[in-house]
């Protein structure tokens, strides 16, 4: 199915806003390959999301779940990060939030899932049981599974997953690594040659890519298509919030990996939070999330997680359709230039 898009383009899912309805179908109805986010939502919103998505396109999209942690938490780590985060509560008058665990209401979305028969599923943060991607899969899902490492690859495929998503670590936001610790920081290049070499199923490349130049660069190192995140989140059909597409739009800073926001490691614009929060912030993932949910929300850029990819400043606010237009037609010109240069 992913080798038979019109075009190798998927947009990335983009949980906390910048994944709608809206966003998907535009760029499901362009050729590529939209995709929702469960992330942070109820199952209920999710199953209105589905509909919605579903009365603005026929074209196959996707939906994104979080798989919950399987690494334990050091409480006494949350509870002396969150004496250090008590000075900013101050600062913006705020709460601290309590920093509890959760899954992300995995078993009511896996309900979301079987009942949806949504077109591709892709899973991030760990690798669900073989039961569940079986389950998944007869619904008539294709799933995918996003890696950062060779063993990764290995443990889904042998899990059951269809296909891959191989996450660079170029890529905004989360890193999709199955464990909170032993991060493997592999750039997506060398990442596609490892997981290759490792497994043989179809994959998508994703982490940094901006241009069509970077698509044909994918495609030639392997991939069947290129997944972008940062550069779907100007598009006029996103959620995103507006602070956070300001920041963007600056393109004055670099981006860092950090885990002061949600206890997970993940790349944001370096802001003064990031900066004064990151050697101390403990791996513990939703607890670290849940405490800084309202700093993050207190309307000040420096406080608030800033994801980005590292190409971020040449995202632009296309509409969705012509940002799959213009990356298919570019990958399509890079392509042949290189072939003209060096003729076979
Ligand atoms: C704002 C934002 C939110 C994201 N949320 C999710 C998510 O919910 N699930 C997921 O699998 N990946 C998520 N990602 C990561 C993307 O799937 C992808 O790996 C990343 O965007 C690729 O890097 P790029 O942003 O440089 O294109 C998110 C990325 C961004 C920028």
């Amino acid at each position: 199915m992913l080798d038979e898009l019109p075009e190798p383009i998927v947009q990335a899912p983009m949980a906390g806003g910048g994944s709608t309805p809206e966003l998907v179908a535009a760029v499901s109805n362009a050729g590529g390959l939209g995709f929702l986010a469960a992330g942070y939502l109820t199952a209920d919103t999710v199953r209105d999301q589905l509909a919605r998505t579903r009365e603005l396109t026929a074209e196959p999209f996707g939906l994104n779940v979080f798989v919950p942690e399987r690494s334990g938490v050091d409480a006494a780590a949350v509870a002396e990060y969150a004496e250090r985060l008590r000075a900013e509560a101050e600062r913006y008058g705020v709460p601290l939030g309590d920093p509890v665990g959760g899954d992300d209401d995995w078993d009511a979305k896996l309900d979301v899932l079987y009942e949806a028969n949504v077109p591709v599923v892709s899973f991030t943060f760990g690798c669900p049981s073989r039961e569940v991607i079986a389950e998944v899969k007869g619904h008539g899902s294709l799933v995918l599974v996003t890696v950062t490492s060779a063993d990764e690859a290995r443990e889904a495929v042998a899990a059951g997953a269809d296909g891959l998503c191989v996450q660079g670590q170029e890529a905004g936001a989360h890193r999709g690594t199955f464990a909170n610790e032993g991060i493997d920081h592999t750039g997506l290049i060398p990442l596609l040659r490892k997981v290759s070499a490792a497994v043989d199923v179809p994959l998508v490349a994703t982490g940094g890519l901006s241009g069509g130049a970077d698509v044909a660069a994918v495609l030639a190192a392997g991939a069947v298509a290129a997944q972008l995140g940062t550069m779907f989140l100007p598009c006029p059909e996103s959620g995103a919030n507006p602070l956070h597409l300001a920041a963007l739009a600056a393109g004055d800073v670099p981006t860092a990996v950090t885990r002061a926001f949600t206890g997970r490691p993940a790349r944001g614009l370096v802001n003064r939070f990031l900066t004064a929060h990151s050697g101390a912030a403990p791996a513990a993932y939703p607890q670290v999330h849940q405490l800084t949910r309202d700093l993050r929300r207190a309307g000040d850029q420096e406080a608030m997680s800033l994801w980005a990819g590292q190409s971020y400043e040449f995202a632009r606010p296309l509409p969705a359709a012509e940002l799959v237009r213009e990356l298919a037609t570019g990958a399509r010109s890079a392509l042949a230039a290189a072939a003209r240069r060096w003729p076979a």
